[in-house]
């Protein structure tokens, strides 16, 4: 009898599995014209790899990662960037659209901040999971195809850092109003121009860098998220200004995001779990408002940071309500508007039921208010 296993099948199985690993080279000067963007997740088998057919002078596509300490004390985050910075709304570009951004923060309120500009940038995705690699900068990233484990690499002796980030998920992937499955074709809209794909909404995150000039290592255990962000229009075009922040209380995880567009409507998303189960992912139902100082909504151009936010989750088990405040973790000069990134402690629970305490990372960013 004839083998089921012939050389042929072996060739053709060998063949789909190196297709379906997708390597990208992303130059370091942008591409002229109009590119194309990824909306819809069934239009690639990937989830977090490169949704631009090309980085253009005006299209941004980033990998963003962080966490925080479980006391809320001690926080990092690590972003791999491929945009033009103006793009951003920094005041200048830096020369090439490959560039990776370090920004820790101690808990006596030290900051270390460094930007690192890379060469050509390589990105596969596929069966195998995800490799990032900026040139020269040291960074690099690697994660699962099943998006449980993500890490970080660094050996920048020029930025002064060396050391590892990992992440162990304990929240499932999800996209802005859906979970993800693979194979299911939904939105990945934010906004009508920004893509949002979260392949980590909570882990178990572990740091440990040596950090030039800094006594203390920056080493720390808490929550780590890891999430992508992607536009086909300047981000201080296509937004007026946003609340985001993702938080790790007791069972729960949660996410938010509260956008206000120019012309004045707002819209949100939210994803909540219990013990690593959804509870809610959602375009609706959601609300994050300023507290204390500065507490003024909508925002005017010149409303301070506030002293904390509040935020309101209505879901089929019930409204989810909970409250930040901590310390700035980062706060970038921008020309126009402003980005202060917080990360401290959160407090909350379902209303009528019992109340938990975790940490958080929290941000604001707003352009021409
Ligand atoms: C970049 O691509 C977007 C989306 O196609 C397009 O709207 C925009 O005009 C392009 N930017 C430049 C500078 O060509
Ligand atoms: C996914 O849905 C979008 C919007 O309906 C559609 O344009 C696209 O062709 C779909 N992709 C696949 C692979 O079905
Ligand atoms: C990243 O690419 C550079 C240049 O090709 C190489 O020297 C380095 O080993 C790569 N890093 C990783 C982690 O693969
Ligand atoms: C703050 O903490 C860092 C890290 O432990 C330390 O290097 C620095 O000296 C401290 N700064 C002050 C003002 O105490
Ligand atoms: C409120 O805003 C003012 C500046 O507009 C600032 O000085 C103050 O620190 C802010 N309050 C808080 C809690 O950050």
């Amino acid at each position: 009898m004839k083998s089921r296993f012939s050389l042929s099948l072996v060739l053709q199985l060998l063949f789909a599995v190196g297709t379906f690993a997708v390597t990208k080279i992303i130059p370091t000067t942008p591409g002229v014209g109009a590119t194309t963007a990824q909306f819809y997740s069934g239009d690639s088998p990937y989830f977090d790899g490169p949704k631009l057919d090309f980085v253009n002078g005006t299209s941004f596509d980033w990998w963003y990662f962080d966490a925080v300490s479980s006391d809320g004390t001690y926080q990092l985050t690590v972003t791999f960037y491929t945009t033009v910075a103006t793009t951003l709304g920094f005041a200048t570009g830096f020369g090439t659209t490959n560039f990776v951004t370090f920004t820790a923060a101690y808990p006596n309120g030290t900051e270390y901040q460094q930007f690192g500009f890379a060469g050509p940038v390589t990105v596969s995705d596929g069966l195998f999971g995800i490799e990032g690699n900026w040139t020269g900068t040291g960074f690099s990233f690697t994660g699962t195809a099943d998006l449980s484990y993500y890490r970080i690499d660094i050996d920048s002796p020029s930025l002064g850092i060396d050391g590892s980030f990992t992440f162990n998920s304990i929240a499932p992937a999800h996209y802005p109003a859906n979970p993800y499955i693979p194979g299911e074709n939904v939105s990945l809209h934010l906004s009508p121009v920004i893509g949002w794909a979260n392949a980590i909404p909570d882990s178990v995150a572990v740091v440990d860098f040596t950090l030039a000039g800094v006594g203390e290592p920056l080493k720390f255990t808490g929550s780590g998220y890891h999430d992508k962000n992607w536009g086909i229009e300047p981000l201080p075009q296509a937004v007026k200004s946003w609340y985001w922040g993702h938080g790790h209380l007791g069972p729960y995880s949660i996410v938010w995001f509260d956008t206000l567009n120019y012309d004045g409507s707002e819209k949100v998303n939210g994803y909540l779990t219990w013990n690593g189960v959804i509870i809610a992912v959602s375009d609706s139902g959601l609300t994050a408002r300023p507290t204390g100082a500065n507490s003024t909504y909508p925002p005017t151009s010149t409303t301070g940071n506030p002293g904390g936010f509040h935020i309101v989750y209505n879901t089929k088990d019930g409204v989810f309500e909970a409250d930040v405040a901590g310390q700035v973790a980062w706060e970038p000069a921008l020309p126009v508007g402003g980005y202060t990134r917080w990360a401290g402690k959160i407090t909350g629970g379902f209303v009528g039921q019992e109340k938990y305490t975790g940490s958080s990372v929290w941000e604001w960013i707003r352009f021409t208010l």
